[in-house]
């Protein structure tokens, strides 16, 4: 008797704890855009309001790796991608360090799709909302 409840607590307790992994912070809580790399400086501008999943929903983007990528030798894999990394992890480096280049790709990447489409924030202040 004893032993089957414990086996049941056992059961329960990796039950909790998947949950717990499972329910984890993911990038369907993320709000704004909130590069860790603009953290240690002066925030100069508000961050950027960026409802993940909801955006890539409604721009209907399949691939993760449209904005999570991954290059080699120039060339861009096509099959691979790099979300969990953030984008300053690549693009701000001991070699790369000005916070200006990680800028310039953000605004390539958000900006350089949304004129692409015809759709989407493209002023700053639109995206950039006090
Ligand atoms: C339109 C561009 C875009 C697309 C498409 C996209 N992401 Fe992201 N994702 C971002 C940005 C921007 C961030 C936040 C900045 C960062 O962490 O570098 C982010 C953050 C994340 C994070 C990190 C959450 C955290 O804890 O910091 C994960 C995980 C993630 N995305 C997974 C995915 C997956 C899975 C897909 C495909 C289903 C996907 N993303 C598609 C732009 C995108
Ligand atoms: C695993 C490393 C890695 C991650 C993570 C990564 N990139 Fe890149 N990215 C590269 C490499 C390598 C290149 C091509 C070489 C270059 O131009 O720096 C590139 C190129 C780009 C370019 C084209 C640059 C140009 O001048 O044409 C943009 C825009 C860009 N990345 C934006 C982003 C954004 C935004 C994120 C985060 C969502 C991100 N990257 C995440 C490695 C990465
Ligand atoms: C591959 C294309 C693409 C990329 C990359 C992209 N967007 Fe978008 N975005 C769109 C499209 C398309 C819309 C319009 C969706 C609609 O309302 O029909 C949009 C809409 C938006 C909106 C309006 C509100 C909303 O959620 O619909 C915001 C804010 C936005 N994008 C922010 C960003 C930011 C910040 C980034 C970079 C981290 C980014 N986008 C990257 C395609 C893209
Ligand atoms: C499509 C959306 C979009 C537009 C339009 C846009 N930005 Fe950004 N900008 C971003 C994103 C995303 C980041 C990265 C923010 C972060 O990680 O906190 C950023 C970062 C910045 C930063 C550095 C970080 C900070 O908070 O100070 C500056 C400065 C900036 N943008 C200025 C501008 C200016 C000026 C304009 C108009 C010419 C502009 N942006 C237009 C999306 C946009």
């Amino acid at each position: 008797m004893k032993k089957k409840n414990l086996m049941v607590y056992m059961v329960f307790m990796v039950f909790v704890s998947v949950v717990a992994v499972i329910s984890g912070f993911s990038q369907e809580d993320i709000t704004t855009v909130q590069d860790s790399a603009f953290d240690i400086r002066e925030i100069m501008r508000p961050s950027v309001p960026f409802l993940h999943d909801e955006h890539n929903e409604k721009a209907q983007i399949e691939e993760c790796n449209v904005c999570h990528h991954t290059y080699n030798e120039g060339k861009k894999v096509e099959d691979e991608s790099s979300e969990g990394m953030e984008c300053s992890a690549c693009h701000l480096t001991e070699k790369n360090d000005d916070p200006i280049e990680l800028v310039r790709v953000y605004h390539l990447q958000c900006k350089g799709c949304h004129e692409q489409k015809n759709a989407g924030p493209v002023m700053c202040g639109e995206c950039h909302v006090k």
